[in-house]
């Protein structure tokens, strides 16, 4: 079995973010346990929740990027492709029984949890903090000022309240 547990190594330090992603590993436990348990419907339940909370999750942290001009965002971004895309792509074999789709999907999620989350989003994270730190602001003072619309990219209305969503207390 994969390894979903959520340990303090996992931590980037922004609290809203760690939230989201300690979500993430519990749904993909879930996930694996329905697979393992040949739970159809639970499968169903956990993919669909997967693939809703991985792209709040994500746009969040494009927001969150975007807000502090993060040099890397372009970068970081397409890491966030490559998972949209693979769970766009197995989706629907999962829903309609494709035996080995489900592990492979699992096997990319533990791969990608790992580097990203371990390299990418900790970069992410020092970024953030540096801002905030030198601006002496936060993310929730920043939330509904407009991103970068001069570089064509989403903007924050489009992005949902992110720190409304799940406040860390
Ligand atoms: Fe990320």
């Amino acid at each position: 079995m994969r390894d979903f547990r959520w340990r303090d190594e996992h931590e980037v330090f922004l609290a809203q973010i760690d939230a989201e992603h300690r979500d993430l590993f519990g749904i993909a436990d879930g996930l694996q346990q329905a697979v393992a348990g040949k739970a159809t419907a639970a499968v169903e339940e956990h993919l669909h929740a997967l693939i809703a909370h991985a792209e709040e999750h994500f746009s969040h942290e494009e927001w969150l990027m975007q807000s502090v001009k993060y040099s890397s965002y372009g970068w970081h971004k397409q890491q966030h492709n490559t998972a949209r895309r693979r769970l766009k792509l197995f989706a629907p074999l999962i829903e309609s029984g494709e035996s080995e789709a489900p592990e492979l999907l699992l096997d990319f999620l533990e791969g990608w949890f790992r580097d990203h989350i371990s390299v990418t989003d900790r970069m992410m994270a020092a970024s953030v903090r540096n801002y905030e730190r030198a601006n002496a602001t936060s993310a929730l003072e920043r939330w509904g000022t407009p991103a970068d619309a001069s570089r064509g990219r989403t903007t924050a209305a489009e992005t949902g309240p992110f720190p409304a969503i799940r406040p860390v207390l």
